[in-house]
This record gives structure tokens, sequence and C-alpha cells, in this order.
């Protein structure tokens, strides 16, 4: 499907199909509005009905709301493929809210058909927006094509990311995680390093090799870098690839096991945030790392009890084997920090349970020690229709981490809070002049759904990327 601009009123626009978008109020002194209501049409949130015999499709929406044009777009695109229509068109509702009509569009259209032997293949492929106001207005052609051409990046991005995260575990593996980003660094002139087990002992990275030892799948430790020439910042990404977790000896329940595939969902998300900076063209030197690793039984398996050297030096008691990506993540963010110094160190994981506990299914974990930095990204999810939320650290919940055998055990020892022992697990392993510089997400529960919700369809969503794209357009440029 392509989504494009074309400078013309709406009605000079060829389409077989027009959308359309009226809050109740405006339903009122609408010219099908005889037609509608006998319908049952009241303009409600999320109502749509199609007037073939108009070639108009027309969608409620309770307020002119950058969330709400989102989701009414995402659900007014998934209806229109169900059609045998070739082309819809559609006119503007102020700039602002031009872009979450484009996300609603490309994020909507999402389907996942690798393992379907018949795929449904929608007629619709052709998306084309008027500069025109619904009231008659024309907006600036040029600043619109900015919009455009913008949007069509991050949501490409964000589909880019659901397509490496709803693979299955045999077919994306950790070799398989480094192919992709073999292949994204030459299209996108990225430089890619790949640290493949003997550079990982090389590197004294115990903890990750423990965690993959009992897989046939060997782990990777992925590097990519953007670097543009006079970069305005350099930013460290940092993303928890585990191809699968059955949750090793500590072994999941069966139910829990189901969607596991998903534990790569915050190193798909960094690859497709670079992807992203790199066509943009952003002035931020990037950088991505990736902990690919399979967390396994086998009989070389690492298990509960056994101690851990990480990259850093500290030593970690591990208490359940299941609690692995913390371990991964101390590796790579001791390994990220070494190797280039940044102005800020993000990471990306579906890291905890707890984290879905605490937020509920939709919502992203921020937690760090920098107030400011938080809440401007709290602040930048809103704006790109991600949700996050703040967990916040104390003294007393690190303290739940001692361990009488190592310098700090892999879980804590009260069952509650466990996103937030989680991250404070990871803070052992920032560095001293990087603590106020660093912010954990915890996207356990925004990266996957089983039902879709807003623009999202059944499986991964992508989380991370528009979120991180505005906090990186707003703030380092
Ligand atoms: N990958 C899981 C976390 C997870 C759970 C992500 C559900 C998405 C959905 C993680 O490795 C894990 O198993 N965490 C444990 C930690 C516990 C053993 C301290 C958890 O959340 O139960
Ligand atoms: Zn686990
Ligand atoms: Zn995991």
């Amino acid at each position: 499907m392509t989504v494009k601009l074309i400078n013309q009123p709406l009605k000079a626009i060829d389409a077989q199909l027009s959308l359309e978008f009226v809050t109740p109020h405006q339903l009122l002194s609408h010219p099908h509005k005889e037609l509608l209501l006998q319908a049952g049409f009241k303009a409600e949130d999320e109502q749509l009905c199609t007037l073939h015999e108009h070639r108009v499709m027309i969608c409620g929406i309770n307020e002119f709301s950058n969330e709400l044009f989102r989701s009414t777009a995402a659900n007014a695109i998934k209806t229109a493929m169900e059609y045998t229509y070739t082309s819809l068109k559609l006119a503007q509702y102020g700039q602002i809210h031009f872009s979450s009509l484009i996300e609603g569009v490309v994020l909507g259209s999402y389907t996942f058909n690798t393992y379907k032997s018949e795929p449904k293949i929608s007629s619709l492929v052709d998306v084309i927006f008027s500069n025109e106001e619904r009231d008659g207005l024309d907006l600036d052609p040029l600043v619109l094509e900015k919009i455009l051409s913008q949007t069509l990046i991050i949501s490409k991005a964000t589909n880019f990311v659901r397509n490496l995260v709803n693979q299955t575990p045999y077919d994306m593996t950790p070799q398989g995680m480094s192919v992709v980003a073999q292949t994204l660094a030459k299209s996108n002139k990225l430089e890619c390093t790949i640290l493949d087990v003997n550079g990982l002992q090389d590197e004294k990275m115990e903890a990750m090799i423990a965690v993959g030892r009992a897989s046939i799948n060997p782990p990777r430790l992925i590097h990519l870098a953007y670097k543009p020439k006079n970069p305005k910042k350099i930013i460290t990404l940092v993303g928890k690839g585990l191809t699968y977790d059955s949750g090793g000896l500590s072994l999941k329940a069966a139910a829990s096991m189901v969607t596991m595939k998903m534990d790569k969902a915050g190193g798909c998300a960094v690859m497709g945030i670079l992807k992203a900076v790199s066509e943009l063209q952003l002035d931020i030197e990037v950088h991505a790392f990736v902990g690919a690793v399979e967390n396994m039984i086998g009989g070389n398996a690492y298990k509960p009890d056994d101690v851990l050297r990480a990259k850093n030096g500290k030593t970690i008691e591990v208490r359940n084997t299941d609690a692995e990506g913390r371990l991964v993540l101390a590796d790579v963010l001791g390994y990220a920090q070494e190797k280039v110094k940044s102005d800020f160190i993000f990471d990306y994981a579906t890291l905890t349970g707890a984290c879905m506990v605490a937020l509920g299914p939709y919502t992203t974990g921020v937690m760090g020690h920098n107030e400011t930095l938080k809440e401007e990204w709290i602040k930048a999810s809103k704006q790109s229709g991600e949700y996050a939320g703040v967990l916040p650290f104390n003294r007393h919940l690190k303290k739940l981490l001692k361990s009488d055998l190592a310098d700090v055990s892999n879980v804590s020892s009260k069952p509650y809070g466990g996103a937030i022992t989680a991250a404070l697990f990871l803070d052992n392993f920032i560095d001293e002049n990087m603590k106020e510089k660093w912010v954990h997400f915890d996207i356990a529960g925004s990266a996957y759904t089983e039902s879709p919700y807003d623009v999202h369809t059944y499986g991964a969503t992508g989380a991370g990327v528009r979120m991180s794209l505005e906090w990186m357009m707003s703030h380092c440029q």
C-alpha cells in the first residue's frame, strides 16, 4: 500500500472511496444525516458507516484529538481493506493531526502473513491525502510533505520491528538477528560489529554466555552504529534480544511460555530506531547494542546457585534462571559503556511480568535516576501515541537485591515491586558517570498484544520506536 499527498482539493482527487471523520455535533448538519441516522450511526467513537452508494466511509470521532484520529484511522483502514476498492482518499483535519492520521493508516493496515498458506491480500493499494482542510482551506504542501515523509519513515520502522518480533524462535535465532543487523547495515550505511561466543569470552561477558549456554543457537552481540559528520549528541541504545525465553531450569509454566518469542522485542526495537534515525538523517550519533541469546534447558544449562562474573567485574548470584534478561543486559551495558562514551544510555527490555502488574498491559515502565529526563520521556511518549509511566526507585528497594554469597542477587528477596528491583539490578552495571544519563524502559506489556487495541493488531506492537524518535527529535536536534 502506498500513502501519498496530492496538492488538489479532495473533490478533484480520483479515488474509489472517500474517508471522512465526523463528530456527533457535525453529524447534525451532515449532507447524509438522514441516511446515517437510519443506519443507527451517532458519530460515536469507533462507530463507522459506509455509504457505498455515495462511495464514502464515515467514522465517528468524539473530539479532534491525535489519540482518537490515530485509532479511528487505524480502525477505518482495517475496514476499508476488507472491501474491494483499490483507492481511498481523505482530507486534512488540521496540520497538528496529520501525522496521527498517517500513523493510523500505516500502523493500522499492518498484517503479518508469513505463516499463512493462503494470506488474505487486500485490494486497497492507494491511500491519498489531499492538502485541503475539510472546511475548504488549503494547508502548506511543503510542510505536509515533510510531515508525511518523516511519519512514513517512523511508522515503517515500527512495522519493521513488528515483523522481526513476530517471527518464530525457529526462524529468528541470535544468528538470524545478526543477519538482520548486517542487512540493515548494508542498506542504511551503518557500521556493524558482531561478536560470537569466542568474542564474548574475550570480552569476559560470562553472564551473557551462561544464559545462552544450553541453546543449540549460540548467542551474538550486535553493535550497529550511525555516525553523521558533526553529531549534536551521542546516544547509546541497548536492547534485550532473547529470541526465546523458556525460563531455563527455573522453567516457565506452559501457559507463560507461549508468546516468549517476544522477549527479543527490545533488541528489535533498537534496530528499528537506528533504521529510522539513519533514514531521517538526524544529526545524532546513535549506537545500538543487542544481546541476542536463547534461554533454554539442557545438561549444560546455567543453574540457580551459580555465581557469574559480569563484564564490569561484579559477581552475581543466580537464584532464578528466568531472570535472565537482566544478566544479558548487565554484560551488554558494561560492553556498550566501555566501547562508546555517550551523552545518554537508554535500554529497552521485556524485562518483568511485574511491570504489567504495576502499569497494565499497554504501558511501558520508565525508570532511572534523573527525574527531568524521565519526565521528558513521559512527554515524548504522550506526543508519540505510546503509553509510558514512571516507576520510582528508592534506596530500600535496592537492598532487596543483597546476596550473602556474591555482590548482588539476580532476584529480589520480596515478591513486590519486581519491575523496579529489576531496574535497580541493572543500576549495578551503570558506570558512576552515566547514572544521571541512563533511562531503562520495561516494555514487557507494551511490546506485544494478543488482542487488538489502538493501532495494534494481534502480535508485536513495535513499542519504543515512536516515543524514542519523538524524544530524539525534540531533545537532540
Ligand atoms: N521475559 C520475562 C518477562 C516477561 C514476562 C515479559 C511476561 C513479557 C511477558 C523475564 O525474563 C522473566 O521471566 N522475568 C521474571 C523475573 C522473575 C523470575 C524475578 C518474571 O517476570 O516473572
Ligand atoms: Zn525470563
Ligand atoms: Zn526474558
